[in-house]
């Protein structure tokens, strides 16, 4: 059985139904349309950054590659470098990965997208101001520095399928990671999220969602 497959969202761009999970990675209702909402405009969006930093951000569940696509394209446009690792203990296929829109519905290259799938470890760069570094290992296994991220998106299956990740332990360690002001974007509004998030240490609030999404959640170091 093949482990997923790829669907169109509302949007017209593709996300991938696990077999495993029994989840889409994304919003039925659009992939890039809830990435961009949760992801870049309420998490990058909402950070002030001058164009002489370099901004590092951690993304827990990569998938696709779609928010580093989107992080890449946003740190182009603004002018602003940034340092991103990302972590996916089930890269997906190789095949996949080719039939997957993004490059058309995105206006970039087959080639700049496939290197998101890289998870060596080695740092890549996608342009000058854009450092990407994959990492082939789960959340639980990662060696995270203290202090060392502006933003972090957590964008694993849902607390339904994966309770195991959305607890105060997990939270806490990114917390650790975070530097202060550190924001952290997720699309569950779930009970057992905001108490988790709380519970780490975060000051949490709730903001409107994509299409097809009441609410999702921001939370900060403070
Ligand atoms: C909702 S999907 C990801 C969507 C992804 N950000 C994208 O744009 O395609 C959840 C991802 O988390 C990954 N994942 C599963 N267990 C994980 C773990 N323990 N640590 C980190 N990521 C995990 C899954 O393999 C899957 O790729």
């Amino acid at each position: 059985m093949k482990h997923s497959h790829i669907q169109i969202t509302g949007d017209g761009s593709h996300t991938l139904y696990s077999n495993v999970s029994g989840e889409t990675y994304h919003s039925s209702y659009g992939a890039i349309q809830e990435s961009l909402h949760i992801f870049i405009k309420a998490g990058l969006g909402n950070l002030h950054f001058s164009t002489s930093e370099i901004i590092n951000i951690l993304e827990i569940g990569v998938g696709t590659g779609l928010n580093v696509i989107l992080t890449y394209l946003w740190s182009v446009k603004n002018n602003i470098s940034v340092d991103y690792h990302g972590y996916e203990p089930f890269p997906i296929d190789d095949n996949l990965v080719d039939l997957l829109n993004y490059p058309d519905q995105l206006n970039i290259s087959k080639e700049i997208f496939k290197l998101v799938q890289n998870f060596t470890g080695n740092q890549i760069s996608l342009s000058n101001g854009f450092n990407y570094t994959g990492f082939e290992s789960s959340i639980q296994m990662a060696h995270l520095e203290m202090n060392s991220y502006d933003m972090v998106f957590f964008d694993a299956f849902s607390p339904n399928t994966q309770p195991e990740l959305w607890t105060p332990e997990i939270f806490g360690k990114i917390y650790k990671s975070l530097k202060k002001g550190g924001v952290l974007t997720t699309y569950s509004c779930k009970g057992i999220v905001k108490r988790s998030l709380k519970c780490a240490g975060f000051e949490i609030e709730k903001l409107p969602g994509p299409p097809g999404k009441r609410e999702f959640l921001r939370a900060k170091k403070v």
